[in-house]
């Protein structure tokens, strides 16, 4: 078999056979397939598009290219976002689900461009370790019934030599190509169950409706093919999620909600991904599961869950009882409103790129973020606002505000009349 034969097939439009994508997978982990071949056939499938068998092979390819972990638990489940902007609900979804009976084993990423990391959110939390060896991840998720680590480098390597080509080729936008990516590296985890949040608006990948639901249903579709038990949801990212962007504060964020005091959306979103995860790792029906969640919440076993995961990762938990403990960014600055009327959108991306800019995410994967920078949202879509008003704090350490004030005010769209209700969860593919 010859790499050059399998490029040029695929340009021609004929599908690949799984031992095609076999090769090529081999070929790009072992070295023997270089870059520039490499990134030629990235940019016909890009071009061509996959069909599900295609999609299937690669997935299941991309996930033997590495270790695949075998938790040998019950009730295992993993939730997965596909990147937003103030989107912190994994660190209270873990240890919700967890207080209910549920087996978490989460492995996340870092923030890069616009959107956040869970990992630097949780690297905010003084000694909380992200790098647990596959054997403390395993033996944490038994004893705590929930962990929250970076990914092995064993895991799925095949993905990270594609994802930084597709990266420097403008191949990443192929629904086929994302699912193998994000599929890939959960299914190696090792959980029966996974609940996927797939983001639409302008925070998202995916800013179109239609584009966000079919790639939803594309991943439904390949994971429930490699035997996993599957559900996704597309919600908004039109606006960011919470009234938090940044590391510290989204962690913040995510004890306010544990405490019953996170916003509307947040919780919304929190509640309907933690009941969906508990229903499909097993633990009863929607309601029963939506029950238990809420009741976690009021009776505080979720925020001594979350409590109980910091601490054994080998973080101070006394943070998350008193997260007033974590360090504030020196400086604030309030951006207010130039004109009066009700909030008709907020460009996400725009706020996140105005967080990003005040220290607390990275252009590049090497630079190092500011855990205490990033903004307070005071105004949401609806919301009146008179001019003069703040529609947001601005938190930085010695950074000046000009830039990521500009890039508030013109996200931030002020109408006379009040925009029409737009649900957060736009559709559900179970
Ligand atoms: N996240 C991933 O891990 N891979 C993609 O291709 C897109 C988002």
């Amino acid at each position: 078999m010859r790499i050059i034969d399998i490029i040029r097939k695929k340009r021609d439009g004929f599908p690949l056979t799984r031992e095609e994508w076999s090769f090529f997978i081999k070929g790009i982990t072992d070295g023997s397939v270089p870059d520039y071949q490499a990134s030629a056939l990235l940019m016909v499938c890009y071009l061509q598009g996959l069909d599900e068998e295609e999609t299937l092979s690669l997935t299941e390819e991309m996930l033997h290219s590495g270790e695949v972990l075998s938790l040998s638990l019950p009730h295992t489940v993993d939730k997965h976002s596909t990147g937003g902007v103030g989107d912190g609900v994994s660190l209270a979804i873990a240890p919700i689900v967890a207080a209910c009976g549920g087996k978490v084993a989460m492995m996340s990423g870092r923030g890069l461009g616009h959107t956040g990391g869970t990992l630097d959110k949780l690297d905010s939390i003084p000694g909380y370790r992200t790098n647990l060896s596959v054997s403390e991840f395993r033996s944490a998720i038994g004893r705590v019934g929930c962990s929250i680590i970076g990914q092995t480098a064993d895991l799925a390597p095949a993905d990270r030599i594609l994802y930084a080509l597709r990266d420097s080729t403008g191949t990443v936008e192929n629904k086929s190509l994302i699912t193998a990516s994000i599929l890939s590296k959960k299914l190696a985890e090792g959980v029966d169950s996974l609940v996927l949040d797939v983001k639409t608006g302008s925070g998202a990948f995916m800013k179109k409706r239609e584009d966000a639901i079919s790639l939803a249903n594309t991943m439904v579709s390949i994971a429930r093919r490699s035997g996993k038990r599957v559900t996704a949801f597309v919600t908004d990212m039109d606006q960011p999620l919470g009234d938090r962007i940044g590391n510290s504060l989204e962690v913040i964020e995510a004890i306010d909600c544990l405490n019953g005091r996170a916003p509307k959306d947040y919780t919304e979103l929190t509640i309907a991904l933690s009941s969906e995860m508990l229903f499909l790792a097993g633990i009863g029906e929607r309601a029963f599961c939506e029950e238990k969640v809420r009741a976690s919440i009021a009776d505080g076993s979720a925020l001594k869950k979350f409590a109980e995961m910091v601490e054994n990762q080998g973080g101070d938990a006394s943070y998350i009882y008193h997260p007033e403990r974590f360090e504030r960014a020196k400086d604030e600055y309030a951006v207010r409103s130039e004109k009066e009327g009700y909030v008709q959108s907020i460009d996400a991306e725009g706020y996140g790129l105005a967080a990003l800019l005040l220290g607390a995410g990275r252009n590049k994967k090497e630079d190092t973020v500011d855990y205490s920078a990033g903004i307070t949202v005071l105004k949401k879509r609806g919301d009146y606002v008179k001019a003069g008003e703040p529609l947001v704090l601005l938190h930085a350490n010695g950074k000046s505000f000009a830039e990521a004030e500009r890039l508030v005010l013109s996200s931030c769209k002020i109408g006379e009349n009040r925009p029409p209700f737009s649900p957060l969860i736009l559709t559900k593919i179970d």
